[in-house]
């Protein structure tokens, strides 16, 4: 990985530029360079009549829209509020009476390689009746519910059935911690969790039900009136009388039918926590009318879905990645979509090819951390070579989460794609509900390593402090600077911390910063992403604020003091380095080792197995200036091992770098 600097000179050197097929271009929904931008031009002239006309041809309304973007409270922007509709009818009863109806919604790969096939029409029904029990259970409209399962089909039926009866979910990702949990459920207020007794990944049989337990019995969670559980495996968990059901059982005796429950196109959706620069993590609330249209419009722009494509997205449902382009655009889009229950590397590293070719996968969308491993394991193992599976039936690639280097994406290009499948990288961010920069398949050249151009309608800009344009080939702040349709609507519970993190008054309160670096490369105005400008890292992909994991540290009995700063990582993006300062003495060697791994438990305790350190250094102090500031920027230099050539006349205590710089 390189450091966001070295991004910015990569940008000017990468000049190979792989264009899109005369075919593909024909073939395409966007179709060439003129089909985008007279989509952009559409959206700059009448930008309110652009967004309406797309909503009314992308969405059922049962009521439909007057309003289109209401800007009298910004930024709590509105869109088509007065308008009245339902996630799950547009997701499912939509295709009921359409040949939609009999095709595959989900082809379903279980950890063990089992294969369940659900039709629209059968999902339909699962979520129907799944619906009507928790309508019967008292779950009301409006009511926040927590999804605690693990990727499955029961998994989206609990998300769409909430959706269904306008409950507002709040998905917590499967490897988050009990403590993680409960503080999740407690902002939001959540009336029931839903959950699994296992979760199977890897060939291992983890537990849910039981952190859902130990999480609950925290306390500060007696919002929670049911816990549902979908029994994964044979194997038995614990259950409360009075508090406790079981899935199937609470299913087979509700009522099949579950009329939808239509609410107003801001009725929020689901509240997904996410991670910010300071103290814990924000709940981002989205809407239902504007967060539906645009994961219903990327999957027909970025993804060039067409009737027969088997998509592929491997993202966890616990992740906006998941909400969008699992559960709510590919199910609104009507396309069949493979869902995997397992891990990439099990039972070998093959995983991912021979499922493509198993599923005649056409549109892949992943990570480019588990690329990058996958290069790996085939470069050690030609037997998990994805030369060794059939992937003629893929015809584009998707990338999410990280800025993919150059080289990763040029294997990614050639090894999975045959150089004949467009790359779409897509940058975008849990706040901004789908795709904000990417290249469209039949539209774009593409860049290796380049998010390339902003979607149509996505007024994004680079701007310096205080929010004038930065000329093309200078890095500056990523911003939008109008408003589109599946932005963040708010902070659950936190209305000021919304305004602050995203709409910062020195640029005027309305133009929102996503809190990544930028530039654009001088020649064709493309986009590069160098990084987050704030203290939240990205390691495989997952976002984590180096202060919540410094909380968990300090939390723990021994440790004065802790400063976290992320290190670059070839196979991760970046790593997580902790330094820390005991109560007691600096330890070293053996009990340096030994106290280090009881703190990398306790972070995985505190947060989750995601947010333990890599590497922990010790010190007598951390170095500050003589006002008492962490340098954090000396720390990140030392986590890199790099020689201290910055000044440090006004650290207080210059001789700790040399400690700190020290691994066990
Ligand atoms: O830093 C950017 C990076 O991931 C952040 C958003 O993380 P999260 O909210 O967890 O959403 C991830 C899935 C959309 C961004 O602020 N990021 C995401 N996609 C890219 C990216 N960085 C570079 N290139 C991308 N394609």
């Amino acid at each position: 990985m390189s450091t966001p600097d070295n991004s910015i000179q990569s940008t000017l050197v990468e000049n190979r530029v792989f264009p899109p097929s005369e075919a593909t271009v024909k073939a395409a929904r966007i179709s060439g360079m003129e089909g985008y931008n007279a989509l952009c031009a559409e959206a700059e002239n009448d930008f309110e009549g652009f967004w309406a006309r797309l909503a009314r041809e992308n969405l059922s309304w049962n009521k439909p829209f007057t309003q289109v973007l209401d800007e009298s409270d910004a930024p709590f922007y509105k869109w088509f509020a007065d308008g009245e509709l339902n996630a799950s009818y547009n997701c499912l009863d939509r295709h009921l009476g359409t040949p939609t109806e009999s095709k595959n919604a989900i082809i379903f790969e279980s950890d063990d390689g089992k294969v369940t096939n659900v039709t629209y029409k059968e999902l339909h029904a699962k979520v129907s009746q799944f619906a009507s029990a928790l309508k019967e259970m008292g779950v009301q409209k409006g009511d926040r519910v927590v999804i605690y399962m693990p990727m499955t089909i029961e998994g989206i039926v609990a998300m769409q059935a909430c959706a269904r009866i306008g409950a507002t979910h709040s998905v917590v990702f499967g490897g988050f911690s009990a403590k993680s949990l409960q503080e999740r459920i407690q902002d939001a207020g959540a009336v029931a969790v839903i959950t699994a007794n296992y979760q199977l990944r890897g060939g291992k049989e983890l537990p849910l039900k039981a952190i859902v337990d130990e999480g609950i019995a925290m306390g500060g969670c007696e919002s929670i009136k049911n816990v549902i559980v979908y029994q994964r495996t044979p194997t038995a968990c614990k259950m409360v009388e009075g508090r406790d059901s079981l899935m199937h059982e609470v299913t087979a005796k509700a009522n099949p039918v579950c009329e939808p429950e239509f609410v107003g196109a801001e009725h929020p959706l689901f509240v997904l926590y996410t991670s910010g620069s300071t103290g814990k993590p924000k709940g981002v609330q989205h809407s239902t009318g504007g967060y539906l249209l645009w994961a219903k419009l990327t999957m027909d722009w970025t993804f060039d879905l067409q009737p027969n494509d088997v998509f592929w997205c491997t993202a966890d449902i616990g992740w906006i990645t998941g909400h969008t382009y699992i559960t709510y655009g590919p199910l609104a889009a009507g396309a069949t979509q493979v869902v995997f229950e397992g891990i990439p590397t099990y039972p070998n590293a093959g995983r991912f090819w021979q499922m493509i070719e198993k599923h005649k996968v056409s549109i892949f969308y992943t990570a480019p951390t588990a690329i990058r491993s996958l290069i790996k394991a085939a470069d050690a193992d030609a037997a998990v070579h994805p030369d060794r599976s059939d992937l003629s039936s893929l015809r584009i690639l998707g990338s999410v989460g990280e800025p993919i280097n150059p080289e990763a994406w040029m294997w990614y290009y050639k090894n999975i794609g045959g150089e004949r499948c467009p790359v779409v990288d897509t940058f975008w961010q849990t706040e901004t509900g789908g795709h904000m920069i990417t290249p469209l398949p039949g539209a774009t050249p593409l860049v290796p390593g380049s998010c390339t151009l902003p979607l149509p309608g996505i007024m994004a800009a680079i701007v310096d402090e205080t929010g004038n344009d930065v000329p093309n080939g200078s890095g500056g702040m990523l911003v939008v600077k109008r408003p589109w349709p599946s932005m963040i609507r708010t902070i659950w519970n936190d209305p000021e911390r919304f305004k602050k993190s995203y709409f910062p008054e020195e640029m005027g309160g309305k133009i929102y910063l996503a809190g990544d670096g930028a530039v654009r490369n001088i020649d064709n105005g493309y986009f590069r992403i160098t990084g987050r400008i704030d203290d939240v890292l990205n390691v495989s992909g997952h976002r984590m604020g180096t202060m919540e994991i410094e909380s968990a540290l300090v939390a723990h009995p021994m440790v004065a003091e802790a400063a976290v700063v992320g290190r670059p990582d070839d196979l991760t993006g970046e790593a997580i380095v902790a330094f820390v300062v005991l109560k007691r003495s600096r330890p070293t060697g053996d009990e340096g080792k030994a106290i280090a791994k009881e703190l990398r438990d306790w972070v995985g305790k505190e947060i989750g197995p995601i947010a333990k350190p890599k590497d922990i250094r010790f010190g007598d102090n951390l170095p500050k200036t003589r006002s008492g500031k962490i340098m954090r920027r000396l720390l990140r230099g030392v986590a890199k091992g790099e020689a201290v050539t910055q000044d440090t006349s006004t650290l207080e205590n210059p001789a700790i770098l040399e400690q700190l710089a020290q691994n066990l």
